[in-house]
């Protein structure tokens, strides 16, 4: 199974899985954490070119296919093997910050970006992807604290140093995705305080895990 979290910066993904590895340890399940860009060795390269503020003048198109490249290392790498071996992979974030972030709010070609993920991803898809939604203004606020506080590393702002409508665009996107695809899709109120945000994705994804044969202890 993959389980994937999706949000704009600052919405609390990191946090947030690891209540969810709390829970599913719980009620014994094995469970790997990974993220995307970075997601292997070769990863770790690619998430360092992507996310350096000094290259402000990377093209989209080679964005893109980066962000494409640290996938298929990723999937054939660790995704691919861990989910043969029966584990539950948690991902934070996957081909969705594609669309969002290359297709909604940089503009590039919806079909190419399609094309690619058919590319990289040949039908395969995460089961459950959490959208963790607020307000753009609110999640940059977090993003920007953590950085100052040194929490989250100064090296990796090339998207933080984006402009508001940016990321207002990316939240859209989201919202958007997630009406399209409402099966796959669970938008969660990230606005309020982290125990609140922890109840609700676990009262979500406890009914997927029944009705996937994986509810063990719940
Ligand atoms: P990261 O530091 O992991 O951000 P966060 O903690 O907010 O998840 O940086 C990942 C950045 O890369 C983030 O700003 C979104 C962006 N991104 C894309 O633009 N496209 C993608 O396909 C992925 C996976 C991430």
């Amino acid at each position: 199974m993959l389980i994937t979290l999706e949000g704009i910066e600052g919405s609390g993904k990191t946090t947030q899985i690891s209540h969810i590895v709390e829970f599913l340890k719980g009620i014994g399940h094995d469970c790997v954490v990974t993220k995307e860009p970075g997601g292997t060795g070769i990863g770790e390269k690619i998430r360092s070119i992507l996310l350096d503020p000094g290259n402000a003048e990377i093209h989209p198109l080679t964005e893109l296919l980066l962000y494409a490249a640290d996938r298929v290392q990723h999937i054939q790498e660790l995704i691919h093997p861990m989910i043969s071996m029966g584990k539950i992979v948690i991902c934070d974030r996957f081909h969705d910050s594609t669309t969002v972030y290359q297709g909604v709010s940089r503009g590039l070609d919806m079909k190419m970006i399609h094309d690619v993920h058919q590319l990289v991803l040949g039908g395969f898809k995460p089961d459950v992807t959490f959208v963790l939604d607020l307000p753009a203004e609110i999640g940059l606020m977090r993003a920007w604290d953590q950085i100052n506080n040194g929490s989250r590393p100064s090296a990796e702002t090339r998207f933080e140093n984006e402009k508001l409508i940016f990321h207002e665009k990316v939240r859209r996107g989201y919202l958007e995705l997630a009406r399209k695809e409402p099966e796959r899709f669970i938008v969660i109120d990230a606005s309020g305080n982290e125990n609140d945000v922890k109840e609700k994705i676990q009262s979500e994804l406890a009914p997927r895990l029944i009705r996937m044969n994986l509810n063990k202890d719940i």
